[in-house]
């Protein structure tokens, strides 16, 4: 059999910190409200002149050289992302020119704070076909350039960052199994009601916004990523011991919490780093596994489960033998 494994993960946040003292200067909120709510107590944001391409390329090469490959080994880049540098091309092959690398597919895929999953999956696929032997995954964004910062139900939320994996083709998994979902008759509860071909205006006026019905949400991704826990384990025959870790999409530490505690996975097995990093939409989950490896919480040969939910609604995990 021909499987696809992690040989390397990386990160990259921007410099800048955005904490909740200055939110408070922002918008009519405070700190206590935010992080009793949240679990945040801060998060990154771009610089005026940093890109999505500018954070996917840093996280990119931090996962190149964890994996000691060369650039021009990498035979596939999928990028997850919502806020793409330009209409076209994609991100993915901006980030492929930086990288030096010419010939090989490169494509974004859009499925918000779930893409990580969906960009994994694809690749995954590309690698057990025989379609490609060495695959960078990315998600990354700069999710504050779709945040309303005079809304305080959602600019408290979100940050910017990037993280990234190379997959490599391996006798053994790796990737043992991946599963995705969608339901669009959710669309009017997570959105930015504005594309190139509707409403268009509002982008060049700067007003391209994301709207949330944040109670309905949480309810949706509370039971969305608590269940597709056991949708993982029954593919695999696993039982919830066999996970060594979690790591969840970070949008909220309640949600976190109550995913954690409906699947019955203790608190210490959940990697968690919205805190710090508020809600990275695609990049939130390779962060916090490229986190979690590079502190040494996450060891060879164990199992991590890693799972997001976004706006779609889409949501997803895969089971993963590092
Ligand atoms: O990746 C997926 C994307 N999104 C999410 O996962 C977000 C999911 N939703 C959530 O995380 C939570 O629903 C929120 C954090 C957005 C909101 O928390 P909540 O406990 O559901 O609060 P709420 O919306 O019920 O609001 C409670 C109160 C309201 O005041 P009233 O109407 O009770 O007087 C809000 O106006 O808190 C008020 N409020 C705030 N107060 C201070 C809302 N935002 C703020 C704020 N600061 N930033």
């Amino acid at each position: 059999m021909t499987y696809s494994r992690i040989i390397g993960t990386g990160g990259y946040l921007p410099e800048k910190v955005l904490t909740n003292a200055d939110l408070e200067k922002l918008v009519d909120t405070n700190e206590a409200w935010i992080y009793s709510r949240t679990g945040i107590r801060e998060r990154r944001i771009a610089a005026d002149d940093e890109f999505t391409c500018d954070l996917a390329e840093r996280a990119a090469l931090n996962a190149i050289e964890a994996a000691g490959i060369l650039n021009n080994e990498i035979d596939l880049i999928v990028v997850a992302t919502t806020t793409a540098d330009q209409v076209f091309p994609s991100t993915a092959c901006l980030l492929q020119h930086r990288l030096g690398i010419e010939g090989p597919p490169a494509f974004d895929v859009q499925a918000v704070c779930a893409g990580f999953l969906f960009a994994i999956d694809v690749a995954d696929k590309f690698i057990q076909t025989g379609s490609a032997r060495c695959a960078l995954v990315v998600g990354a964004e700069t999710f504050s350039r779709i945040i309303d910062w005079s809304d305080r139900r959602t600019c408290v939320l979100f940050g910017d960052g990037a993280g990234a994996v190379v997959l490599k083709v391996d006798n053994e998994p790796g990737i043992l199994s991946t599963h995705l979902h969608c339901d669009g008759k959710y669309k009017d509860l997570l959105y930015v009601p504005v594309g190139v071909s509707r409403n268009f205006d509002r982008i060049k006026t700067g007003t391209a916004f994301t709207t949330m019905q944040g109670g309905e949400v949480f309810r949706w991704a509370v039971t969305a990523m608590s269940d597709i826990v056991d949708e993982t384990l029954d593919a695999n025959g696993m039982s919830r011991d066999d996970i060594d870790w979690l790591v969840p999409h970070q949008a909220n530490i309640r949600i976190i919490n109550a995913v954690g505690k409906r699947a019955r996975i203790p608190a210490e097995k959940v990697v968690v780093t919205v805190d710090r990093h508020g809600n990275t939409s695609a990049a939130s989950v390779p962060l916090a596994l490229d986190e979690a490896v590079r502190d040494g919480r996450i060891q060879s040969g164990q199992h991590v489960l890693i799972e997001g939910f976004g706006g779609g609604f889409t949501w997803g995990s895969a089971m993963i033998r590092m």
